[in-house]
């Protein structure tokens, strides 16, 4: 068997709910579920009978690379959400033949990408924010690596201090995963410290991969959460070089059982990791690719998402500042 994997952590809600066993409530209090975070507002109708329209899609093999159709609709919704393009020659701003690839829900990507880009001959480390979502962890192990924890804490507002690392640190890192807004404290990396993480990734030669599953969670329309291929835009960066950005219907659209999502960024990174996941056989079946494409083109749905959240938020708050 391969060794690594008695280096896995056991999966936290497999660990809690081993604490929770037999455990009773006490009577008259119902409990407060700290177990898997899913979406609880319902998914777009529309979406849901897209799919089930599509099921005779069944009855082909689809591609690794998915359908033209879906990585240009993921496109345009790149470009509209992080205005990609604004400042570039290149009028879509992302191109969806090399720059786009669709996956199965971030979480099989966020791992898969370590097993495809990490160079385990060359005593890599992967640096990861901690706390952290867990895949991060397990992912740089099996590929090879040793995490290095970057502490996300209070006093630099729940976001990674990338001037804490070491320069040997640095000098070993292969891979840095990030999360923005951040699982769990929703903290959010701002443009000036992508714009320095983007400087170390090409001073030390390591691919930045930017967990953004949550970027369409948030307070303020007028505000909403930078992502690191806006920074690249914004400094003229088209190739968005070392960097890709993982994306989920899981959160925005609440369909985390459709498990559709995408990596884009850097061309060249994902011509390798194409290649990886056509051997690993990950490929998006045909009805949840069209299904997808309704997700990406509407809007409507996510903002009515959003409005729920802010309504929701009101109890939360009260409740939190009791105690
Ligand atoms: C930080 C973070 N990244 C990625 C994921 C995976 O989401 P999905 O695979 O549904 O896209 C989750 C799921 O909860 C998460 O919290």
């Amino acid at each position: 068997m391969n060794p690594d994997l008695n280096r896995l952590q056991s999966y936290p809600f497999e660990k809690l709910r081993q604490l929770k066993d037999g455990l009773q409530a006490p009577a008259g209090k119902s409990p407060i579920a700290l177990s898997i975070g899913e979406p609880k507002h319902v998914p777009p109708h529309f979406v849901i009978e897209e799919l089930i329209s599509h099921l005779h899609g069944l009855e082909n093999y689809p591609l690794t690379r998915g359908s033209t159709a879906l990585r240009e609709a993921v496109a345009a919704w790149l470009q509209r959400r992080f205005k990609l393009g604004a400042s570039s020659q290149n009028e879509r701003g992302i191109d969806p033949e090399t720059q786009i690839l669709p996956v199965n829900g971030t979480r099989e990507a966020l791992f898969a990408f370590a097993q495809a880009v990490v160079d385990r001959s060359e005593n890599p480390l992967v640096v990861m924010p901690n706390p952290f979502y867990q895949i991060y962890e397990g992912a740089a192990l099996l590929a090879g690596a040793e995490p290095w924890f970057l502490n996300t804490l209070a006093d630099t507002d729940f976001v990674p201090d990338f001037d804490a690392v070491p320069v040997d640190v640095w000098q070993r890192c292969q891979l840095v995963y990030l999360c923005s807004p951040g699982n769990p404290t929703g903290a959010v990396v701002d443009a000036t410290r992508l714009r320095q993480l983007i400087a170390l990734a090409d001073e030390h030669d390591f691919i930045i991969a930017a967990d953004e599953c949550y970027s369409e969670i948030y307070f303020d329309e007028d505000a909403p959460p930078v992502g690191l291929l806006q920074v690249c835009a914004e400094m003229g960066r088209d190739d968005f070089r070392r960097c890709v950005v993982f994306h989920s219907l899981s959160k925005r659209s609440n369909l985390p059982g459709l498990r559709s999502g995408f990596v884009a960024g850097d061309a060249e990174v994902l011509a390798k990791f194409l290649l990886y996941r056509t051997y690993h056989g990950s490929a998006m079946p045909p009805p949840t690719q069209a299904a997808s494409i309704k997700a990406w083109n509407d809007e409507t749905h996510v903002e009515k998402n959003r409005e729920m959240y802010r309504e929701n938020s009101t109890p939360y708050w009260r409740f939190c500042n009791r105690y």
